[in-house]
């Protein structure tokens, strides 16, 4: 949900009414976040395949996808406030980058944002493999945000400039419909091209992009995607891409009240489609990294 909201609406009922009263405004979008985990639940090996369906609970059966919306239900939720910002990273005003130490925060407290969540729950479900895991922690819904947070980190403007809230506050017209620059780059998009290319079938997409991922136009920089060595390095890397994204086609000669047609459209789709991919990837490989065997990957260092 928007952004705006961490300080918009204090108390649970007017949460509620804002979200009868808001249609489904400003998250990577739902199937945004399905594709994400679709994808990379498919990329699972033996040992992460069966620890994500050990955690995930019988009504889904198995299927992580389902839950990868969760956390966007409930962060207005009194008991999740808390996680409200952990979706996004607020970067300064026309700087184009991100710093951890600078960037990483909220209300003072060092770690909350975005990357800071990725590895605080991916430090929780090593705890989890390891079987260490104490029991202030539930590793269910550690997966679910590891998983839903993944997909956030890589939609470039949820690490957006902090005046304009990552483009929420951005007002303009996405063909002839009122729409805002953060949600063109959530929902809009997407939405548009699973109605012109793929009648409205998200498998359809799915298959599409799973193609380019295993041999089409992507086959070659998957490895590259997919290099880790050390995760906070690594997340801070998937930061900085989304902001210089959000910076060369975000924002890029977009004001207030201007009109985003065709050659937005056709130019920033690829985009949004290589983001969705590179988010079910890396989503694969921690997951991979934490549940597999432990001589590999960054999971040895921690
Ligand atoms: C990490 O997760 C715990 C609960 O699981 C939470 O209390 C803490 O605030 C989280 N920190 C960050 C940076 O996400
Ligand atoms: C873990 O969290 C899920 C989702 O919030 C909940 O349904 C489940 O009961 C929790 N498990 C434990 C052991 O608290
Ligand atoms: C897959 O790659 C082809 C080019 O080979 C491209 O035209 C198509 O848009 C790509 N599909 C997706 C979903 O990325
Ligand atoms: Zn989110």
């Amino acid at each position: 949900m928007c952004r705006s909201q961490r300080f918009s609406f204090g108390f649970g009922f007017l949460v509620g009414l804002a979200l009868i009263l808001i249609p489904t405004t400003h998250a990577w979008s739902k199937e945004g976040h399905i594709l994400t985990c679709q994808i990379a639940q498919s990329l699972l090996e033996e040992e992460a395949a069966e620890a994500v369906a050990n955690l995930l609970p019988q009504h889904v059966e198995g299927d992580l996808s389902a839950l990868c919306t969760w956390p966007d239900q409930i962060r207005h939720w009194y008991k999740y406030r808390w996680t409200s910002p952990l979706h996004f990273i607020d970067t300064p005003d026309g700087a184009c980058d991100y710093d951890y130490e600078r960037d990483c925060q909220a209300n003072g407290i060092e770690g909350m944002c975005v990357v800071g969540a990725i590895q605080n729950f991916t430090t929780q479900l090593l705890h989890y493999q390891e079987g260490t895991s104490d029991r202030r922690h539930n590793m269910t819904e550690a997966l679910l945000f590891l998983s839903h947070f993944m997909g956030d980190v890589h939609q470039p403007m949820h690490i957006g400039f902090t005046s304009d809230l990552g483009g929420n506050t951005i007002d303009l017209r996405w063909f002839r419909r009122k729409s805002n620059l953060h949600h063109v780059w959530d929902r809009d998009i997407l939405l548009q091209a699973l109605k012109d290319y793929y009648d409205k079938d998200l498998d359809s997409l799915l298959e599409a992009i799973s193609g380019n991922i295993t041999h089409g136009i992507w086959a070659d920089d998957v490895s590259s995607w997919e290099k880790c060595d050390d995760l906070l390095p690594c997340l801070n890397q998937y930061a900085s891409e989304s902001i210089k994204i959000a910076c060369k086609w975000g924002y890029k000669g977009v004001n207030p009240g201007d009109t985003l047609a065709d050659e937005y459209y056709n130019s920033r789709m690829p985009i949004v489609m290589k983001r969705i991919a590179q988010g079910g990837v890396r989503l694969a490989m921690i997951l991979n990294a934490v549940f597999g065997d432990s001589q590999e990957g960054f999971a040895a260092a921690t």
